[in-house]
């Protein structure tokens, strides 16, 4: 399941984020990545325990704790503290998969990359390129998206960016570990929220709403580790 979330960042958040980083300092974005990674990655990298980083991915975090379409769609349990990254003057990243489980740099954690998500800072008309494609069992898609808009995506597709040959494209990326493991049961629950959640607009306070929502959650119930 591939889902955009749009405006998971404010306006004037995305003007500070890109000041902040426009002055931040980049390491090689090699630095994180596995050695078959390693080998197609070519970008910059905020780094490990970079105040910059921490800052933004913080208020990553607070904004999509507010946020009923990302909560709905990936049922939370863990999220990796944001990264960020930087791509420019042809830069790119070929295809790859993330590595299955993502350390907490720091702290003796670990997160099982069921989701992974791409929060696009950068306005698409101020950079050439930069495409994510994911390839997965719908196929290909390549998405651009405005700044301040996330896609979520399987942590398990194959993906790649594209050269970023003309400006420069800042995006923040991170992974969440769902309390639902199971991607067709996490649509499954997806679909059947967004549907309640239609009907309760449609017809509020009809009767069956009640053992609708009793569904989901004995649902959630039976498919969730928390
Ligand atoms: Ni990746």
């Amino acid at each position: 399941m591939l889902i955009e979330i749009p405006q998971v960042l404010a306006k004037e958040q995305i003007d500070e984020f890109l000041g902040e980083l426009s002055a931040a300092e980049w390491a090689d974005g090699r630095g994180s990545a596995g050695y078959l990674s390693a080998a197609v990655k070519s970008n910059g990298q905020l780094a490990d325990g970079s105040p910059t980083a921490a800052k933004l991915g913080k208020a990553v975090l607070e904004r999509l704790e507010g946020n009923a379409l990302f909560i709905s769609a990936a049922l939370p349990f863990k999220i990796v503290p944001p990264l960020f990254n930087r791509y420019a003057d042809g830069q790119e990243y070929g295809p790859h998969v993330d590595g299955a489980i993502r350390p907490i740099s720091g702290t003796p954690h670990r997160v099982r990359t069921d989701l992974s998500a791409t929060l696009f800072l950068s306005a698409p008309e101020d950079y050439e390129g930069g495409e994510l494609t994911i390839e997965d069992s719908f196929g290909a898609r390549s998405v651009k998206l405005a700044a301040g808009d996330m896609v979520l995506y399987p942590g398990s597709s194959v993906h790649r960016v594209a050269p970023v040959t003309r400006g420069v494209r800042y995006a923040s990326f991170f992974w969440v570990q769902s309390m639902v493991r199971n991607d067709d049961h996490r649509r499954v629950l997806f679909e059947l929220d967004s549907s309640i959640q239609g009907l309760a607009s449609e017809l509020p306070g009809h009767a069956e709403l009640v053992r609708l929502a009793g569904v989901y959650h004995n649902l959630l119930r039976t498919w969730a580790d928390s």
